[in-house]
């Protein structure tokens, strides 16, 4: 089943502290953006990318789609203050499509058989999220870190992107959640609101999202391992 995936890469990039928005670092000499563009470029399934960008960076992203070739982005959409806007903007300009991914511009490391195995759980069930089990010991403290209480690990998981939807469900999600002026960490939480069933499917440790700059070191020792 063919998808199409938007891509929110509006952010500033924080936590990153790289004077710029963390999409422009290069890994390997290749901007982050590509590496993630270059996955669903790759992807036969995928029908389209919208790409969800800063207004003020617009030249800057269409001089990398026309240096590395990226044919598949049908639309450069302006993004919001916070990720869920962006992703509500880009949503508004998927057509032709029954499914729709959501898949976060800084993650880079995602790969085709996960989100082939995740476009059929969306087909089965409306909504699909990858994840991986919680690694390790999980408590609960206080503002003054004293610990309240140990989490118990079993079901427990940590929740990346790619997140898979009926376009019908997701929508119904984002005006529901627009309407209640809900904002949520991703979009699988707006779906749960609806009330929606969520399924998970398992991925991978490698699928991180390149967050602080900790991250980059992780992301040259993935890369130097990679084949695609
Ligand atoms: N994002 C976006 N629009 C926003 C905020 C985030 O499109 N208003 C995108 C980011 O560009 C990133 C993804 O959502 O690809 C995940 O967000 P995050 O890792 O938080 O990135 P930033 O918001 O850029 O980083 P920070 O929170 O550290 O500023
Ligand atoms: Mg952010």
């Amino acid at each position: 089943m063919n998808y199409q995936v938007v891509i929110p890469a509006a952010g500033q990039g924080k936590r990153m502290n790289a004077g710029k928005n963390k999409q422009f670092i290069k890994l390997q000499s290749i901007p982050v953006i590509i590496h993630t563009l270059r996955v669903f470029e790759k992807d036969p399934h995928c029908s389209g990318i919208i790409l969800v960008i800063n207004k003020d960076e617009q030249e800057e992203f269409e001089k990398l789609l026309a240096t590395y070739n990226i044919q598949k982005v049908t639309s450069l959409v302006h993004g919001g203050s916070e990720r869920q806007h962006s992703v509500y903007n880009g949503l508004q300009n998927v057509r032709n499509s029954e499914i729709v991914l959501v898949h976060d511009g800084a993650r880079p490391f995602v790969k085709v058989e996960f989100i082939h195995k995740l476009v059929k759980a969306a087909v089965e069930n409306g909504a699909a999220i990858l994840a991986v089990p919680v690694k390790d010991t999980i408590k609960r403290a206080s503002i003054d870190l004293h610990v309240n209480e140990t989490v118990e690990r079993s079901g427990l998981w940590a929740v990346q992107t790619p997140q898979a939807f009926h376009v019908s469900v997701l929508t119904a999600a984002h005006e529901q959640a627009r309407r209640e002026q809900y904002l949520g960490t991703d979009e699988a939480s707006l779906v749960e609101r609806l009330p929606r069933q969520v399924t998970i499917v398992e991925g991978d440790y490698l699928n991180i999202k390149l967050t602080t700059q900790d991250d980059l070191l992780f992301a040259e020792a993935i890369l130097k391992n990679w084949k695609s």
